[in-house]
């Protein structure tokens, strides 16, 4: 079996990412609340369940069946592959300290991301799955953004088109990580018609489905934000870092409905 990035459409490579997702929700719901839950601290202070490590693991092992020759790079167990022209991006759990207290806001995030021979990377394929919130959102290049509700009803979503600050909605996930821009990011919230800290995934996921405007965290890594950018594009929105650079490589996650992306970081930069 071959994996080349011609072998397989965006459409077959996301009923994958699904097949993907169905697996982790199996072995995070049934971990979700349990008692016997193990939890341990990774050196970077951070906790990890088993759930995590079992997910990552699931997801791992039907890549190497079905996608042999593709790239991983996994929060849990690393990166194998990246010379290849496609890798796909995992993050077992997004939310593990949520997971861990039995909030049900937490997420798998899969996503697969296509090299070009000019050196650029797209996501072309993205998952979040929220078993417990009983919502999946995906999307492929090109195809638009869904969410499916309660395993049942799929409906396309789209950012809103609020365009003034004193109208807009942020969400974002605490103070921690903004450094020297935390100053401007509280004039920003001051600015806007409300503000909540949803947290993780989910700040970015409600502004795909135009019902906030901006979602803004200062400190991540790729595989929290691979999944998120392909959503939050399809659904009309811009994903960058907060200096405006698109895409989920610049270590921390800017999510607008389009209106309001240059105004935000133009405010961030002050
Ligand atoms: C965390 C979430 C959170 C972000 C943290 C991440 P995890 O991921 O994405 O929103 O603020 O920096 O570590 O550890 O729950 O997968
Ligand atoms: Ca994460
Ligand atoms: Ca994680």
């Amino acid at each position: 079996m071959s994996s080349n990035s011609t072998d397989f459409s965006h459409g077959e490579d996301l009923t994958l990412a699904h097949r993907l997702a169905d697996a982790a929700d199996a072995i995070t719901l049934k971990r979700y609340q349990a008692l016997d839950l193990t939890v341990t601290t990774k050196p970077d202070n951070t906790p990890v369940t088993d759930a995590d490590k079992s997910s990552e693991e699931a997801i791992r092992a039907l890549l190497h069946a079905h996608r042999p020759n593709d790239g991983i790079v996994g929060e849990e167990f690393g990166s194998q592959g990246l010379e290849q022209n496609r890798y796909w991006v995992i993050d077992p759990i997004d939310g593990t300290k949520n997971f861990v207290r039995g909030v049900p806001t937490w997420a798998t995030l899969i996503a697969l991301i296509e090299r070009y021979s000019d050196g650029t990377q797209k996501t072309i394929v993205s998952v979040v799955s929220a078993p417990a919130l009983f919502r999946r959102w995906s999307a492929h290049l090109g195809g638009g953004a869904f969410v499916t509700i309660n395993h049942e009803t799929t409906k396309r979503i789209h950012v809103s088109g609020v365009s003034k600050i004193e109208d807009a909605s942020i969400s974002y996930s605490d103070f921690t990580g903004w450094g020297s821009m935390l100053e401007p990011f509280k004039s920003l919230l001051s600015a806007a018609w409300r503000t909540r800290a949803y947290g993780d995934f989910w700040s970015h996921m409600l502004v795909a489905e135009g019902a906030l405007e901006v979602a803004a965290e200062p400190t991540l890594a790729l595989w929290d934000m691979a999944a998120l950018d392909l959503i939050v594009t399809e659904a009309g929105g811009v994903f960058s870092n907060t200096s405006g650079i698109p895409g989920p490589h610049g270590g921390n996650g800017l999510s607008t409905n389009a209106a309001l992306h240059s105004y935000v970081v133009e405010q961030l930069r002050k």
